[in-house]
């Protein structure tokens, strides 16, 4: 690995942070890592102040969007050591979202070594209640200031982070979620599967007039037929029917390989439960809701967790999910999850890459 070169800041904001109203997003740590992709390569990694960056107006990205970006979490444990929650498939992951949009690939291990060192170097800025993060973002852009349509030539990767508590004003309560019928996000072929800023922006339009009807979100349908369930844009979507967990497998390319979604599918087979990834039509679903055999639906993701969905719209069809409670599928999977995460349940799958306290302190 490289040597990260570390510029410490003169002025923290940490004093700034409202640590009892964190929502998401809303405050930046002190520091970011930074590397630059020139002539073929990253090079000179850093970890500087978090602050504004020049951009040029012709930057290639502002015009044609070739960008990427990941979301994983650090955790503080009762021991006061930092858990980072498999980065190395966010690593991986970023890799493939990189290939299809022609970005460079970064080594996996020096993500996993700039996500700890950044950790490490910001570790103040984890936050101490159960349920708060601190939420890691890297991402990629090109930087060439050139306005024909190629892949640029040059690239940054930066890793910033923020302190977060849930995603969703609701928590752990059940969100409502609308069925898209109007707007598609993703048809095979596309960019669905990458974590990638067009997905994101091609679904505000959706979420914003969801939103005005009281939805937290909207539910992807497969951009062709219209009729397979795909995912809700912000999480990946399961649902308990009968005695089975089913979720929209991942082979047609249109929804995100969600880490908290593997999570959630390698913990059911353990529990012995019975999984099946398989294409499910919106119309399976309102069946199961009217026989009365889907008794639960959430979603699985990085910022979401698990948010179980109490009421999801089709059209004028209501289906009001288990009272609108959180169901015991869905808490074993949030409590299990997070126990690993906050170092209160052994972790028997590598999941977590630990920053250790007393290697920092004598460090
Ligand atoms: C995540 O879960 O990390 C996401 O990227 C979802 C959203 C905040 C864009």
């Amino acid at each position: 690995m490289t040597d990260i070169n570390i510029k410490r800041t003169q002025n923290s904001r940490i004093n700034e942070v409202d640590w009892n109203n964190l929502g998401f997003g809303k405050i930046a740590s002190d520091h970011i890592f930074v590397t630059d992709f020139i002539g073929g390569e990253w090079r000179d990694y850093r970890i500087e102040p978090y602050g504004p960056m020049p951009i040029n107006p012709g930057n290639c990205t502002l015009h044609y969007g070739q960008t990427i970006f990941e979301g994983l979490k650090a955790f503080r444990t009762q021991a006061g050591h930092f858990n980072i929650f498999r980065p190395e498939m966010n690593g991986a992951r970023m890799n493939r979202s990189a290939v299809r949009m022609c970005i460079p690939e970064f080594p996996v291990e020096h993500f996993v070594e700039a996500v700890k060192k950044i950790v490490e170097v910001d570790h103040e800025w984890v936050p101490r209640e159960r349920g708060t993060s601190l939420y890691l973002r890297p991402f990629s852009f090109g930087t060439d200031d050139f306005l024909g349509v190629r892949p640029s030539q040059t690239y940054k990767l930066i890793i910033m982070t923020s302190p977060v508590a849930a995603y969703y004003e609701e928590g752990l309560n059940p969100v409502r979620i609308k069925v898209a019928t109007e707007y598609i996000r993703a048809a095979k072929g596309g960019t669905g599967s990458a974590k990638t800023a067009a997905n994101y922006a091609a679904s505000m339009k959706a979420a914003q007039e969801a939103k005005k009807e009281g939805f937290a979100q909207v539910l992807w349908l497969d951009g062709i037929t219209r009729e397979f369930v795909d995912e809700v844009g912000t999480m990946n979507i399961m649902f308990v029917i009968g005695d089975e967990l089913i979720t929209p497998p991942l082979d047609d390319g249109t929804i995100l390989a969600g880490v908290t979604r593997d999570s959630v599918l390698t913990l059911a087979r353990e529990f012995g439960m019975n999984v099946r990834e398989h294409r499910l039509t919106i119309g399976d679903v309102t069946s199961a809701f009217e026989n009365g055999t889907l008794t639960e639906i959430f979603g699985t993701g990085t910022a979401a967790v698990i948010s179980p969905v109490g009421e999801l719209v089709y059209g004028d069809r209501v289906m009001r999910i288990n009272d609108s409670k959180i169901g015991p599928v869905a808490q074993k999977f949030y409590d299990t999850i997070t126990g690993i995460q906050y170092g209160e349940i052994e972790d028997t799958h590598n999941w977590i890459v630990q920053v250790n306290a007393d290697e920092m302190a004598h460090a």
